[in-house]
C-alpha cells in the first residue's frame, strides 16, 4: 500500500509503498532536498543526518550568514538558476526587469488518495483512489509571487513514482518561463551506466549502454516529435546490473514533442538527472493569473534487474495510461494493405486481400495511404479526406461494409498533422502550413507540417475527421506523421509568443487525438511516425498500440522490439509479418521466423495472401490460431529479455501468462555459426514448482519432455540447433539455415512431487 509518511517536526516527506522509499525534506533555507531514493527503508523521525553542510573549498558561493551553506553541494529537488548552484537548474523564470533569479522556498504541503490528470497532457491516472497517494509541495517565492506545486504519486502495486510540477504566477507582473523540467533527481553517487535508446528511421530503439562520466550526458529531441534518434527514456544502472539482477533506475517521459533527458555528474560524484521539455527556443508567457503544466515524468526503481524494473513500466503502460475500452483488451489481428499495395489498388482488390486474410482466421482489415483526397502518388492529397475518386468511386462506405460482411472490422490510415502543396486544403489555406514569412519551406516527402498549434486548423481536421468517420463503420486508426517540424514559426502569435510554438503543436495533436476518441470512445488509435518515430508514454495514453518501425525485417524487428519492450509492453508494439525480400532490407527470413517475431507485439499481416503458396497460407493459418490461442498470455502476461539480439548470434525472450500457467518463448538464431556451441538458455517468471510440458515448433531434443519450472529456471531449456554444415541424416535435428527460430510452448500440467 502506498503511503507518505510526513513529520512535521522535520520537514520530511517520506514515500513509500514497501518496495521503494524517496526520501525528501524542505531544510532549514526552505529549500526541498533529496534525502534518498532506492530499495524501501523502515521510517525514521528523522532523516536529515543524509544531508551533510560541510565545509568544502572556498570557490563556492555560500549563503549569506550560513557560511556552511552551498546550494552547490546540496541535492535538490527543483533546482533554481544563479544562486550557487552551477549545475543545470529545473527551472529558469525571466522577469520584467530581465533578472532570472528565483528564490523558491518551501511554503506547504497537502497529501491525498489517488491522483488528479491533467486537462490537456496525458497523464497516469488510478482506477481506484487506494491504488495511489498523492502528495503535492508548494513552494514559492516570495518576491514574485511565483508558485511551484511540485506533484509526487506513488502508486500501491508499482515501483514507478509519477513526477510533474505546476507553475503559477500569482504577482501583478509577467513572467516568462524560459525552462520547466519535469524531474529533477540528484543522486548521492554516479556508479552508474546509462542507457538510451537511440536509432534512426527503419532502426528504432536500440540500447546504447556507457558509464557515465563528469560532465553532462544527454538524449534529446529538437524536431516537434519524440523521434527515431532517441527515445525518451533512460535507464540508470549499477555496472553489473543485467536483466535479471542489480540495481537500475528507469526514466519515461510521458510526452511526444521535444524533450531534454539527461545525466549530470557534477565534481563531487553526485548525478542530477532530469528529464522535461526541451528549453532550446522554448519561452513561455506566465501572465498574471496564469499557470504551466508540465509534462509527467515516470521514475521507476528496482534491485532485481531490468526485467523487473521492464514490469513496473509495462503494468503503469497498461493500467494507468492506456483508457478506455481497450484497456488490457487483447488487439485485433490485423491485415495491411501498405506493402501489399503501395498506392496501386482498387475496391475489388482490397476486398480480395482482406477475403483472403479472414480465411486464415485475420479480424481487422486495414487501408492503408492512398485513399484520399488526389493521392494518386506521394505529393498530393494531404489534407482533403474525402475518399479518392478514382481509386474508390464508390466511397468508403461501401468498401468498409464489403469488409465487415465478410466478418472483418474495417480500419483507415490518416495523416491529419500534414498537407500537400497539391490539395484543396493547401490551395484554400496557404497559411496553415508552418513556414517563417519571407523563408523558404523545407518539405519532407514532399509533405508541410500544418500549424496545430492553432486551434482553427485543428478544428478544420477534426471536422473533416468526424465527418469521414461518421459516414462508414471503421473501428480504427492509423495516425501516420511522417515529417518533422522545419522553419517553426507561428504566424497566429507575436514575437513574444515563439518560444510556445512547439508545445503548442503537440497540445494540438493530443487536443484531435482527446476530441476524437470522446465522439468514437471505441476507436482503436495505432499511431506511427514514419514507422517508430513518435513512441512514447504520451502517446499511448491515446493510441493504445504504436507502429513501432517501418522496417518489418524479421531481423531488424529482433533489434528494434528486444530494446522497445524495456519501457513498452507488447500489447503496444505495432508488428507485422510482410513479404520477402524484405522492402527495407532485401533479406529473405523464414516465414516462420517473421511471425515468430511480430507475434511478440500486436500482431498482424502486411502482404497478400495471394501471392503465398497454398502451403505458406497453410502455414499462416496455424501462426494465426496459434497466436489467438496465446494472444491473452503476450498482451497481458510478463515478458522477459533473456538474450540480447545485438551480436547477431542469437536471441530470445519469453513470454509468461500472470498465472504462471503456460508461457511461450522465442528462440531465434541470426547469423548461424559452423560447428557451433551446444546451448541453453534459462528461462523466467516460471512457478519454480509446476511442472511443464515443454513443446517446440521446430526441431529439438527436449520437444514433449516434462520438466519443473526450477528446471527451466535454473538449469534452462536446451535450444540446441543443428550444426550447420550437417547434410541431414545424422543430426536429428536436421540442418540449419541463417534467420531460423522456433517458439517454445510451454504448459503447465500439474505440481511437482515433493518428497
Ligand atoms: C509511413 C508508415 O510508417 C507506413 O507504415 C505507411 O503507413 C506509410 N507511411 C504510408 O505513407
Amino acid at each position: 500500500m502506498a503511503s507518505v509518511i510526513v513529520h512535521e517536526q522535520s520537514k520530511q516527506f517520506h514515500l513509500t509503498n514497501g518496495s521503494v522509499s524517496y526520501i525528501i525534506q524542505a531544510d532549514k533555507q526552505g529549500k526541498l532536498l533529496n534525502l534518498y531514493y532506492g530499495s524501501a527503508v523502515p521510517d525514521r523521525d528523522d532523516f536529515s543526518y543524509l544531508v551533510e553542510y560541510q565545509h568544502r573549498s572556498t570557490a563556492t558561493c555560500r549563503k549569506e550568514g550560513d557560511l556552511l551553506y552551498s546550494l552547490e553541494h546540496l541535492r535538490q529537488e527543483y533546482p533554481e538558476y544563479g544562486t550557487g548552484d552551477y549545475r543545470r537548474p529545473a527551472i529558469i523564470v525571466t522577469q520584467p526587469n530581465g533578472s532570472k533569479i528565483t528564490d523558491l522556498q518551501y511554503s506547504s504541503y497537502t497529501v491525498s488518495k489517488g491522483k488528479p490528470s491533467f486537462e490537456h497532457l496525458p497523464s497516469t491516472y488510478v482506477n481506484d483512489d487506494d491504488e495511489a497517494v498523492t502528495l503535492d509541495v508548494t513552494l514559492r517565492d516570495q518576491m514574485l509571487s511565483l508558485i511551484v506545486v511540485l506533484h509526487y504519486t506513488i502508486f500501491s502495486n508499482s515501483p514507478i513514482i509519477a513526477r510533474s510540477a505546476t507553475i503559477t504566477n500569482q504577482g501583478t507582473q509577467g513572467l516568462v518561463l524560459n525552462r520547466a523540467m519535469s524531474l529533477s533527481l540528484d543522486l548521492p553517487d554516479c556508479r552508474y551506466d546509462m542507457t538510451d535508446f537511440i536509432g534512426a528511421w527503419a532502426r528504432e530503439r536500440h540500447p546504447q549502454r556507457h558509464g557515465l562520466h563528469t560532465g553532462i550526458q544527454a538524449i534529446e529531441s529538437l524536431r516537434g516529435a519524440s523521434g527515431h534518434f532517441a527515445n525518451p527514456t533512460a535507464l540508470f544502472s549499477r555496472p553489473g546490473t543485467d536483466e535479471i539482477a542489480g540495481e537500475a533506475i528507469g526514466l519515461a517521459f510521458e510526452y511526444s514533442g521535444d524533450f531534454d533527458l539527461h545525466a549530470e555528474v557534477d565534481s563531487f560524484d553526485v548525478t542530477r538527472l532530469q528529464i522535461g521539455i526541451n528549453d532550446f527556443n522554448f519561452f513561455w508567457q506566465l501572465d498574471p493569473g496564469a499557470s504551466f503544466q508540465t509534462p509527467e515524468a515516470l521514475i521507476g526503481y528496482t534491485s532485481e534487474g531490468f526485467n523487473d524494473l521492464s514490469h513496473g513500466f509495462h503494468d503503469v503502460v497498461r493500467n494507468n495510461i492506456i483508457r478506455g475500452p481497450w484497456k488490457n483488451k487483447e488487439r485485433p489481428i490485423l491485415i495491411n494493405n501498405w506493402e501489399a499495395t503501395y498506392f496501386d489498388f482498387d475496391e475489388d482488390k482490397l476486398v480480395a486481400i482482406a477475403q483472403r486474410a479472414h480465411d486464415v482466421g485475420v479480424e481487422l482489415f486495414v487501408l492503408d495511404d492512398g485513399w484520399f483526397g488526389a493521392r494518386n502518388n506521394d505529393k498530393a492529397g494531404l489534407g482533403d479526406w474525402t475518399p479518392n475518386a478514382d481509386r474508390l468511386p464508390n466511397g468508403l462506405t461501401r468498401l468498409a461494409r464489403r469488409i465487415n460482411d465478410l466478418g472483418m472490422q474495417f480500419g483507415l490510415w490518416f495523416e491529419p498533422e500534414m498537407v500537400n502543396k497539391d490539395s484543396d486544403l493547401f490551395r484554400a489555406h496557404p497559411e496553415w502550413a508552418l513556414h517563417t514569412p519571407g523563408r523558404a519551406m523545407s518539405h519532407g516527402r514532399n509533405e508541410y507540417v500544418l500549424n496545430f498549434a492553432d486551434n482553427e486548423v485543428v478544428d478544420n481536421i477534426y471536422e473533416q475527421m468526424y465527418s469521414l468517420l461518421s459516414s462508414a463503420n471503421i473501428a480504427y486508426i492509423k495516425w501516420d506523421m511522417n515529417r518533422f517540424i522545419s522553419e517553426g514559426y507561428d504566424i497566429t502569435r507575436d514575437a513574444a509568443h515563439q518560444g510556445e510554438l512547439f508545445h503548442r503543436y503537440i497540445l494540438g495533436v493530443y487536443s484531435l487525438m482527446e476530441r476524437l476518441l470522446q465522439a468514437f470512445p471505441d476507436l482503436l488509435i495505432e499511431s506511427c511516425a514514419s514507422g517508430g518515430g513518435r513512441f512514447d508514454m504520451g502517446m499511448l495514453h491515446y493510441s493504445p498500440q504504436i507502429w513501432c518501425s517501418d522496417d518489418t525485417d524479421a531481423v531488424e524487428r529482433l533489434n528494434i522490439q528486444y530494446g522497445t519492450s524495456v519501457f513498452y509492453p507488447l500489447a503496444s508494439m505495432g508488428s507485422h509479418v510482410s513479404i520477402t525480400p524484405n522492402h527495407q532490407t532485401g533479406r529473405v527470413t523464414p516465414l516462420r521466423t517473421r511471425s515468430n517475431v511480430a507475434m511478440f507485439g500486436t500482431f498482424g499481416y502486411e502482404l497478400d495472401l495471394g501471392k503465398l503458396s497454398d502451403e505458406e497460407v497453410d502455414e499462416v493459418r496455424r501462426q494465426v490460431r496459434l497466436f489467438q490461442d496465446y494472444r491473452k498470455v503476450i498482451h497481458r502476461g510478463d515478458f522477459y529479455r533473456l538474450l540480447a539480439p545485438y551480436d547477431n548470434r542469437k536471441a530470445a525472450w519469453m513470454v509468461v501468462s500472470s498465472d504462471r500457467r503456460r508461457a511461450l518463448v522465442g528462440d531465434y538464431k541470426i547469423l548461424l555459426k559452423p560447428n557451433s556451441p551446444y546451448t541453453r538458455v534459462r528461462l523466467c517468471g516460471l512457478d519454480p514448482q509446476t511442472v511443464y510440458s515443454v513443446t517446440c515448433t521446430g526441431p529439438s531434443t527436449i520437444s514433449g519432455k516434462h520438466f519443473s519450472g526450477v528446471e527451466l529456471m535454473r538449469i534452462g531449456l536446451v535450444d540446441t540447433d543443428a550444426s550447420s554444415g550437417e547434410m541431414g541424416g545424422v543430426n536429428p535435428l536436421g540442418t540449419t539455415e541463417d534467420f531460423d527460430s522456433k517458439l517454445f510452448i510451454v504448459e503447465a500440467v500439474g505440481e511437482q512431487q515433493t518428497e
